[in-house]
């Protein structure tokens, strides 16, 4: 019959497939015994973004996360290898440029790091695709969050009204 010669293939199969599922079980958990030192570290320097109200909404929805020391870090950023993933992206925003470490840079380097931010705003780039979805449905900008950033983004471009003095606060 049919039955009787497909049965043993199927059970090779069968013990192919679950010999590869515990393989994938055992190395899903050995890797999470591999140190991620950056994975919940938020250094202590802040800075207040002399941002108006809904302009810092905007930004810690959609930026914070990768570009500051205020990263939220959900519990499935704890696990291997999506916390390798997110340590990396956020060790390379935070390079680029960090909002909680403005106090250390001058109004100059200040503005050019918020003209780059529009550009990336302005074509899409930033904040990344694969991080708004589908983790971040939040941090979509619509048309309207776009108009308000770039009022913000643009403010100490050459033309603009110059830009106040910023305000620090203390780490706590
Ligand atoms: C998921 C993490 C993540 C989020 C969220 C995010 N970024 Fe980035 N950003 C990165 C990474 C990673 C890089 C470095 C990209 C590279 O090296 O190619 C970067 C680079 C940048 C750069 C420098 C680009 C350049 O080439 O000089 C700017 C400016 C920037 N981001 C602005 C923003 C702004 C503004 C937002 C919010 C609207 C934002 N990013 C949200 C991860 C992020």
């Amino acid at each position: 019959m049919l039955g009787d010669s497909v049965k043993p293939t199927r059970s090779r199969l069968e013990r192919i497939l679950k010999i590869a599922a515990l393989g994938c079980i055992a190395i899903g958990l050995t890797i999470q015994f591999i140190p991620v030192k950056e994975i919940g570290n938020n250094p202590p320097a802040r800075f207040a973004l002399d941002a108006p109200p809904e302009v810092a909404a905007i930004l810690r929805e959609a930026c914070f996360d990768c570009h500051s020391n205020e990263t939220r870090w959900p519990i499935y950023s704890r696990i291997a290898p999506a916390s390798w993933l997110m340590a990396r992206d956020i060790h390379r925003g935070r390079t680029h440029f960090n909002f909680s470490e403005w106090a250390d840079v001058d109004e100059d380097e200040r503005n050019d790091d918020l003209e780059n931010c529009w550009e990336q705003v302005e074509s899409g780039e930033m904040p990344p695709w694969f991080y708004v979805f589908p983790m971040h449905p939040r941090a979509k900008l619509s048309q309207g969050d776009k108009l308000l950033l770039k009022s913000y983004f643009l403010r100490g471009a050459k033309g603009a009204e110059p830009a106040k003095p910023p305000r620090v606060t203390q780490a706590k």
